[in-house]
């Protein structure tokens, strides 16, 4: 247990609604550790001076949300290469007065699929098939990268915009291809990865409209929504009994590294910390 009171947050506006106090609050507690971890109101205009306060107020880090994960690329002493490729700071790190960031959401979408293949003991794995992916905004950029990085060897991107999904091909050309999206229902015919990195069939979004009946039976579906926990899209994959991954464990598997390099403890997610998200 550390002496020394560790001063965190999470800057963004608005931001009252965020779940990351909740989730680290948590950690702090069944760790033990000597902390805080608040919700931090920034507007852009103000994003300099507020943040140069947090640096000057003590703090050890602190996340990033909308609007600031862009910005926030140019206010950082240094972006590790996963930030720069993924062109959005989520997590920062302040040493000696310098600020470091870098981006956990690959690393939160990996390691929830990562985490529910294992804890259900699944045969399946990145490097095994085709991935779909629906979408093509930030969300879609981080995930694509991560694909990419866990061997999967193939990738369909679909998207209402093709000339977003055709921007996100050249991380990988060789890889990666493009369909229409009115041929989504037809994308799914032969992957073993469907993921949704759209907004559609959040609460108060639209729907997300497909079919996913030609997927095949060892295929795993993933959603990013997480509200509500169980998607339309989930629920169609569960009613076909294929494996499903809901969203919320990349919301908490996301906020990990923060944690750790500000406390110096890699965090577990746990069943009672997505209760507690969840309530
Ligand atoms: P984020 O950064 O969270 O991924 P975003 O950049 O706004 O958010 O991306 C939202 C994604 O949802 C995009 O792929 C968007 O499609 P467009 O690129 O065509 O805008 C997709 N999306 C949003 N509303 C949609 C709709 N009604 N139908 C289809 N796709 C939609």
């Amino acid at each position: 247990m550390s002496n020394s009171f560790i001063k965190t947050g999470v800057i963004g506006h608005p931001i009252a609604h965020s779940k990351s106090p909740l989730i680290h609050s948590y950690w702090l507690d069944l760790y033990g550790f000597n902390g805080s971890y608040e919700t931090i109101d920034i507007k852009t205009e103000n994003l300099k001076q507020d943040v140069l306060n947090l640096v000057n107020n003590g703090y050890s880090g602190f996340n990033v949300t909308v609007p600031h994960k862009i910005a926030m690329m140019d206010l950082c002493d240094e972006i590790d290469d996963l930030a720069k490729t993924i062109g959005a700071v989520n997590t920062v790190t302040i040493k000696d007065g310098k600020l470091y960031g870098t981006n956990t959401d690959a690393f939160g979408f990996i390691q929830n699929i990562k985490d529910t293949v294992q804890r259900e003991n699944w045969d399946w794995s990145f490097e095994k098939g085709k991935a779909l992916v629906l979408g093509s905004g930030g969300a879609a950029n981080a995930i694509i990268y991560a694909l990419i990085k866990e061997g999967v060897p193939a990738i369909t991107i679909t998207n209402r915009t093709r000339e977003k999904a055709e921007e996100l091909q050249k991380i990988a050309p060789d890889k990666i291809s493009v369909v229409e999206w009115s041929e989504r229902n037809n994308a799914c015919k032969d992957v073993q990865l469907i993921v949704n990195t759209t907004a559609l069939g959040m609460s108060g979004k639209p729907p997300l409209e497909i079919d996913i009946s030609q997927a095949p039976n060892t295929a795993l579906v993933n959603d990013i929504v997480y509200a509500p926990l169980y998607t339309d899209l989930l629920k169609q994959a569960k009613a076909r009994n294929l494996k499903v991954v809901k969203g919320i464990g990349m919301l908490l598997h996301q906020a990990r590294p923060g944690f750790e390099k500000w406390n110096g403890k890699m965090p577990e997610v746990t069943k009672e910390l997505e209760e507690i998200v969840l309530k």
